[in-house]
């Protein structure tokens, strides 16, 4: 039987301190994860070029369900015609001007580089991070060390020769989409 009496809440200034975050982690009952199991991929295009290339892979990032689309440099203005845009993708995805790729990496997310080089691993050997920001560089030049050295891969498209940018876009996405639920921790994320 319980015994009756005042019942006893802790006094205020006697709870254990609240965990430290940023992310206001009090706020959320004990056990929920700092990010949600769904899977998604962004593209970052390094000092990109031709507004034609821009607008092709605003259409392959509309095509492949990509969450946003990143690039440095000023020789593309958010101005210019996206005259192969024809699905308006730009309407409903972010194309977001930045001065530097690695400032905007969202949480949890991996940097891929996308780049023709030595030491690089084969794209169709690849598993997928289950969040990837894949990172291209300009039609006439390539990813230099420092961004790839920074990126925790770096892929290569086994061609003779390189592909044009908007194209190398498309192939890394069909191959992600090709590979479904096989990325990193497999069915588990959404
Ligand atoms: C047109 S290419 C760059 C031109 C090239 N660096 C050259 O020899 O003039 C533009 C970008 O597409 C990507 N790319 C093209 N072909 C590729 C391939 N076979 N494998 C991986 N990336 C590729 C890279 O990100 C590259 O920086």
């Amino acid at each position: 039987m319980l015994a009756k009496g005042p019942v006893q809440t802790p006094q205020i200034d006697k709870l254990p301190p609240l965990p430290q975050s940023p992310y206001n982690r009090p706020l959320f009952p004990e056990g929920t994860p700092l990010v949600a199991d769904k899977r998604y991929s962004c593209i970052g295009l390094y000092n990109p070029k031709s507004p034609e290339n821009v607008g092709s892979v605003m259409r392959a990032a509309g095509c492949y369900g990509v969450a946003s689309v990143f690039y440095t440099g000023k020789r593309y203005e958010r101005a210019a015609d996206f005259v192969t845009d024809t699905k308006r993708v730009h309407y409903d995805i972010p194309l977001i001007g930045i001065d530097d790729l690695k400032k905007i990496l969202p949480l949890n997310c991996v940097p891929v580089a996308v780049e023709l080089v030595d030491g690089a691993r084969p794209l169709p050997e690849y598993t997928h991070p289950d969040r990837a920001l894949y990172i291209f560089g300009p039609e006439d030049g390539s990813l230099d060390k420092e961004i790839r050295d920074w990126c925790e891969d770096v892929v290569y498209i086994p061609t003779t020769g390189c592909m044009n940018l908007a194209a190398t876009v498309n192939v890394v996405l069909y191959d992600r989409m090709a590979k479904g639920l096989n990325t990193r921790s497999g069915p588990k994320f959404r």
